[in-house]
């Protein structure tokens, strides 16, 4: 058959509140032009991220029940250990509340003042946390692939060429880890390929650097390889993971997002002294190793998410709805990023509204139009969350002006994307009545969450 299907029932619901065109206008204004400050009752569809928004499977629930919470040697760290370590093959493992406590804890370990960390592209979280110990965070990816409408199997790659330049042009004390962040949020969901992995792996261990990978969409990630990479298209997903991380020293991740919990993440590492540092900022700060700041039944939902993250048959309806949405976009002339990703789709706001200046927000202005329409919500990925002004007062911007519509996983239903779908269409079909935002209020970091804007 044609028509993939949700490989799920539904067996609890959550009521969805509905509202009109005019409430959401008032809203919007309350809210000065910031949908991170809307509250979730005022929202029809939320797409504002794939990350703790997941349905949890009746496994995970009977798996909240099991959770052991004992301070110290809980039997659902065991078991969270052991999946992970089977999964993923690293020595040492930590829970941490969630992804960006995994990377304070990493960075702090390895980055001191005036370091480099490449990455293929940070996400924000990563890129704030190294910048917060004074180090420099590098993204390095082909030109080629910074064009929203250029097609490649994997965008997501970090280019080997530029690693390389760098490496063999900086005092290598300077640079104490590389990143590879799977599948590559930032620039879009695009996958990285094993070859790609291979690559970077060698070039680190050619100048003994360690690589640790962003391991929030691991699964997602291997589904591309499996479907784009020829050599791997009769391996399990499993295998496949276990041979990504293979290739590097350690990994930190948000089990927000393929581990489908609302909760929780881990910082893996082979390396025993790094291990220990880690183990007792945790320690310090998020808790004790057994636990690290979550419950025993948070632990036991992550390992038996972990592992239905990588059912081929969930995989297959996830990343094809994802282009069932993207496919219906492009039939209507919407351009949007190409080809489409793992998690979500990603408008491209400066072609969308081509009248809008970078210094007016294109993205934010189409994310709060989108918003008015149809009470969706979805977060800008463009100037507002990666520009900002720099030492010299001087405002500078982000490659892309992106809107990303991420999909919650297991949660919404095709109807739920037709409407998507048609709002979207209409919105374009009026877009040169949409005006540009300006900034009237502004954070230093992560200025996206609270910044206050208005219409110009
Ligand atoms: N790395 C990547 C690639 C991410 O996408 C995220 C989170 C993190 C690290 C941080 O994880 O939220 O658990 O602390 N991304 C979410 C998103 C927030 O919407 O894409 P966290």
């Amino acid at each position: 058959m044609k028509t993939i299907i949700e490989p799920f029932k539904i067996k609890s619901v959550e009521p969805i509140k509905m509202n009109s065109i005019d409430d959401r206008k008032k809203i919007i204004i309350n809210n000065n032009y910031n949908l991170f400050q809307v509250r979730s009752n005022d929202v029809i569809i939320d797409l504002l991220t794939d990350s703790g928004t997941g349905a949890m499977s009746s496994k995970q629930w009977a798996g909240i029940m099991n959770g052991d919470e004992s301070y110290a040697g809980s039997n659902s760290y065991l078991y969270f250990k052991d999946v992970i370590q089977d999964i993923f093959g690293f020595k040492y493992i930590l829970p941490t509340h969630q992804g960006r406590a995994s990377e304070r804890i990493l960075f702090s370990t390895l980055c001191k003042e005036g370091d480099i960390v490449p990455n293929n592209t940070h996400f924000d979280t990563t890129k704030a946390n190294i910048l917060f110990q004074g180090s420099k965070p590098v993204d390095l990816i082909d030109e080629e692939y910074k064009n929203t409408q250029s097609i490649f199997p994997f965008k997501g790659n970090m280019s080997v060429k530029k690693l390389e330049k760098l490496l063999s042009t900086t005092d290598l004390t300077k640079i104490p880890l590389i990143m590879l962040t799977i599948t590559n949020n930032s620039g879009g969901g695009q996958p990285v390929s094993m070859q790609n992995i291979s690559q970077v792996s060698k070039v680190a261990k050619k100048y003994k650097i360690p690589l640790y990978i962003d391991a929030c969409r691991f699964a997602e990630n291997a589904y591309f390889i499996k479907q784009r990479e020829d050599k791997y298209k009769n391996w399990t997903i499993k295998k496949i993971v276990q041979k990504i991380f293979s290739y590097a020293d350690g990994c930190t991740m948000s089990a927000k997002k393929d581990a489908i919990v609302n909760i929780g993440g881990f910082l893996c590492t082979n390396n025993d002294e790094v291990a220990e540092k880690n183990k007792n900022l945790l320690i310090l700060t998020e808790g004790f190793p057994t636990y690290g700041g979550l419950a025993g039944r948070d632990l036991e939902a992550i390992a038996i998410g972990l592992n239905e993250a990588m059912d081929i048959d969930y995989l297959n309806y996830r990343v094809k709805s994802i282009e069932y949405l993207g496919n219906k976009l492009l039939e209507n002339n919407i351009p949007i990023l190409q080809p489409t990703g793992g998690h979500a789709i990603y408008i491209d706001a400066s072609l969308f509204l081509k009248h809008i200046n970078k210094n007016r927000f294109p993205g934010q202005a189409l994310a709060c139009e989108l918003y008015i329409a149809g009470g969706i919500r979805c977060s800008e990925i463009g100037s507002l969350m990666f520009g900002g002004i720099d030492e010299n007062g001087k405002e500078y911007f982000s490659d892309n002006e992106l809107v990303r519509l991420a999909m919650p996983r297991r949660t919404y239903t095709q109807s739920h994307i037709d409407y998507v779908i048609e709002v979207i269409i209409d919105v374009y079909k009026r877009r040169k009545n949409i005006r540009g935002l300006k900034i009237i209020e502004q954070s230093k970091y992560l200025r996206h969450f609270t910044a206050k804007l208005k219409k110009v």
